[in-house]
């Protein structure tokens, strides 16, 4: 029922598909070369010339769990005079102390540029497994959903909106398979302390289109029905990884079940560390240009320029 209403509502509100590049974040987090803030901050100009709707920039985490993106303060410093007017640019925290670095930032923008509000979003991330929420944040799901109250609280009160990541929707390197309501359970929490978007990660890149739509449907009845935010945004974000070549078919029954919000990376750059396992590599991302096609190849529409988008995917890929 939840899931005819959602589809309903969205389609009569957006035939536009939103897309966010998370490959300057996600897509340079595992790499072995720690990549120079300067060819960071051009990927990022690239990136954003495509016309995606927002790009995750980077991660205000510790460096000494992700090195490659220390630089986050400067990053952000080096392209806060081009952002273009509407883009959304956002950056994970993972507890009070990245928020603190997040408003930093903003307000150094606003006394340095006389840039209103430079970080739009922050993403707060769990797992629906108990074995990546460890590896990943050294907490168990209930510990980081307790850490985000405050976070979630305090990004809305500094006008900042709040993305909520699950990861592991479908199986976990760690745990194995995972059910589609511990995933329904852990999006319930989130947006129960108000975020503002649930965005679901298939980390590994296991899902087919079978279990992904079991988890999508689970997703959209835990969601009521409220296809948009109050910022007129999807609510639901799909986050496919590329393992196994499913995440375009997969994108295409998110999208007949009304799913309208997908992250890719430039190049199909990305993985997350702690994802990965001593015999392979974390995955990298649905590449920007592959989410595209699937969009087109459903009879829905984007907002981007082809060739700004084949010069940000050959930036990234030359770039690692
Ligand atoms: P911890 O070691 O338990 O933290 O890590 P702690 O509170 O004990 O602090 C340890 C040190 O880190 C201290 O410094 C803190 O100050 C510092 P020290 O006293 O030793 O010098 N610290 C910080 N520094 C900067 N920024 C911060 C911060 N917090 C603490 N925010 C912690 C816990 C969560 C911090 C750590 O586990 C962490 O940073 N994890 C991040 C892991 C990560 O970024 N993973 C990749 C992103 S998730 C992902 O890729 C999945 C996704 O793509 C979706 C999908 O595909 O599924 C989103
Ligand atoms: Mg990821």
């Amino acid at each position: 029922m939840n899931t005819t209403i959602y589809a309903r509502n969205i389609e009569l509100m957006l035939n536009n598909v939103r897309i966010t590049d998370v490959a300057p974040r996600d897509g340079l987090q595992a790499e072995t070369v720690i990549v120079d803030t300067h060819a960071k901050a051009q990927l990022v100009k690239l990136v954003q010339a495509t016309g995606v709707a927002e790009v995750e920039v980077s991660s205000f985490v510790s460096p000494k769990w992700i090195p490659q993106l220390g630089d986050a303060t400067d990053l952000f410093d080096q392209i806060a005079k081009s952002k273009p007017e509407g883009l959304i640019y956002s950056a994970l925290v993972p507890n009070e102390k990245g928020l603190d670095t997040a408003i930093e930032v903003n307000q150094s923008a606003r006394r340095n540029h006389g840039i209103e509000r430079l970080i739009d979003k922050v993403s707060v991330f769990t797992a629906a497994s108990e074995g990546f929420a460890q590896k990943n944040t050294n907490a168990s799901i209930e510990e980081t959903l307790v850490r985000f109250e405050p976070v979630v609280a305090r990004a809305h009160e500094h006008g900042m909106m709040v993305r909520g990541y699950i990861s592991c929707i479908i199986q976990c390197p760690f745990d194995g398979y995972i059910n589609p309501e511990s995933v329904g359970d852990v999006m319930t929490r989130l947006i129960s302390m108000g975020v503002d978007e649930i965005d679901l990660g298939d980390t590994i890149g296991a899902a087919s289109p079978e279990t992904i739509e079991m988890v999508v449907m689970e997703a959209i009845d835990r969601l009521d029905g409220e296809s948009t935010n109050s910022f007129g945004d999807p609510t639901l974000t799909l986050h496919l990884h590329d393992t196994f070549g499913h995440a375009a078919d997969c994108a295409k029954i998110a999208m007949e079940l009304g799913v309208r919000s997908f992250d890719s990376s430039a190049g199909g750059l990305g993985g997350c560390p702690y994802a990965s396992t001593p015999d392979s590599r974390a995955p990298g991302n649905i590449s920007t240009l592959a989410l595209v096609h699937a969009i087109h190849d459903s009879g829905l529409s984007t907002n981007i320029d082809q060739d700004a988008l084949v010069n940000a995917s050959k930036f990234a890929s030359e770039l690692i």
